[in-house]
């Protein structure tokens, strides 16, 4: 379709022209509103200059501002506003040491359980609780060590063939058993995976082939194991778990997800359980999460207040996630107003930006739902249950929630079923089977009802409603 151009707006380029032609008119006054014809020697204004624009060039180091860190003004709140993205940044894992907080427990049994065990690990906690951030920060150790390291991310589509093929094509064949370390120049190319046929490789053929690495020990990790489906990849890596610990092979495996006990993520397999360590992540101590902002701040010269600092320790409880948002947005707001100080106004004026936009999020008919009184009013039963919910198809029951908030079972399971139907916020189920594959006959089997939210992300919405309650008090 062809549209005829509107006469009386200006053609692109060609501005000057007209309006010098048609200054005075006055149709074009009224056509372009407010606009006055520049002064002879000054362009007219660029529509792009009221747009907003990026505060920093995608090119800018924290480096690259003058006198850093002691800058003053402009470059001291441009500075900080690029080393903030890097240290408060809620959507990345900290890829870095410089950026990694705490956590020396978990990281001292990951390195025994590596190092001493020679066990293979499953590292485990709930969601955004700091599991991959470790596995960074780790594999600089382990690298540091000459491990050599691979990081794998699952999904729901992971294949044990694929996976394993790409990690094999990057461990040089220099490291097999067969190959003299003074092989000639046409070994120092190839890989492990020049070793493999076209077949479909399976556990035992690839334990076989790594129980010929010598000269180095290897890590695999599989990150995001929670969310593999296929019944057979999970059957698979138990299969090579048992054949590498079998051969005394110098390969470890790292499976890391979200859980709240062991089986939940790798399912009951009586097979593999002697050659695995589990190691839980759970809440990082409040001494932490203060950690997380002492080095934004010393890293990008903001100063939290006292009082700002210790309301996000309240609503973080643990989790590095929120320090990471709630700070981040708190010192987003006090840059924008030109502020290198943080107050608590900044930190609840920023929560509640959050969470005004997580709810325009969720589907309308969810929102008037969560603004509807009776659902109000069941407000500390709702929180429970996201408390309760570390993933967003997790099931719970009402004796969970009745433990957590100390009242009585059938009250509850009458209140949730009550929003189950036109209100329809929960889904209900009759006995229901838990846990993971692969291992269906160890499932629980649960003897009551069980429920769960029906809509990703009201969970999170009223976690962090109760947390910003919880700051208020
Ligand atoms: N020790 C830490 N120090 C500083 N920030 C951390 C630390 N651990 C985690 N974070 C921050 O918390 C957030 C969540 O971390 P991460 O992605 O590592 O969690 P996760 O457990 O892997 O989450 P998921 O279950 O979604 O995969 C990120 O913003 C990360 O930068
Ligand atoms: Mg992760």
């Amino acid at each position: 379709m062809i549209f005829a151009r509107d006469k009386t707006k200006p053609r692109a380029g060609t501005e000057d022209t007209r309006m010098d032609q048609m200054t005075d008119s006055a149709s074009i006054r009224r056509n372009f509103g407010l606009w006055q014809r520049p002064p002879a020697n000054q362009e007219p204004a660029s529509p792009v200059a009221s747009l907003p624009r990026f505060a920093v060039d995608a090119t800018d180091d924290p480096g690259d501002f003058p006198g850093a860190p002691g800058a003053r003004g402009d470059d001291q709140i441009a500075r900080a506003r690029v080393v903030l993205a890097d240290m408060l940044a809620a959507s990345q894992p900290a890829m870095a040491s410089s950026r990694f907080a705490g956590r020396r427990e978990a990281f001292q049994n990951l390195i025994s359980a590596i190092e001493q065990q020679r066990a293979h690990v499953v590292l485990y906690g709930d969601r955004g609780i700091g599991k991959t951030s470790l596995i960074h920060v780790f594999a600089e150790a382990a690298r540091d060590a000459q491990y050599l390291f691979f990081y794998g991310s699952c999904g729901v589509e992971s294949r044990f063939d694929e996976m394993f093929r790409a990690f094999l094509a990057e461990i040089p064949l220099l490291y097999h058993a067969s190959i003299s370390p003074t092989a000639d120049e046409n070994e120092h190319s190839r890989s492990f995976a020049d070793l493999l046929g076209d077949q479909r490789l399976d556990p035992r053929q690839l334990a076989g082939l790594l129980s010929e690495v010598v000269g180095t020990r290897i890590i695999f990790v599989l990150d995001e194991y929670d969310r593999v489906a296929d019944i057979e990849f999970r059957r698979d890596i138990a299969e090579l778990i048992k054949n590498l610990s079998d051969r005394a092979a110098r390969v470890q495996l790292v499976l890391t997800g979200v859980g709240s006990n062991l089986d939940e993520l790798i399912g009951f397999t009586p097979s593999i359980r002697r050659n695995i360590v589990g190691i839980p992540l759970g809440p990082m101590p409040d001494s932490e999460i203060m950690e997380i902002l002492e080095r934004a701040e010393t890293a990008s010269g903001i100063i939290f207040s006292t009082d700002a600092k210790g309301q996000i320790v309240r609503m973080a409880a643990g989790s590095p996630y929120y320090a990471r948002l709630l700070g981040g947005r708190a010192a987003g707001r006090a840059l924008d107003a030109g502020r290198m100080e943080i107050t608590e106004h900044d930190v609840t004026a920023g929560t509640e930006a959050v969470l005004a936009e997580w709810n325009a999020g969720l589907p309308r008919r969810v929102q008037a739902t969560l603004a509807r009184p009776e659902v109000r009013a069941a407000w500390p039963v709702l929180i429970a249950a996201s408390r309760l919910t570390g993933t967003p198809d997790e099931w719970f029951s009402a004796a969970d929630i009745a433990a957590e908030t100390g009242r009585a079972p059938q009250e509850i399971d009458r209140l949730l079923t009550g929003f189950t139907g036109e209100i329809n916020l929960f889904e209900r189920s009759a006995p229901v089977i838990t846990g993971p594959a692969p291992a269906p006959a160890a499932a629980v089997v649960a003897p009551e009802p069980r429920f769960r939210f029906r809509t990703q992300g009201v969970a999170q919405l009223l976690g962090l409603s109760a947390a910003l309650a919880r700051a208020g008090k």
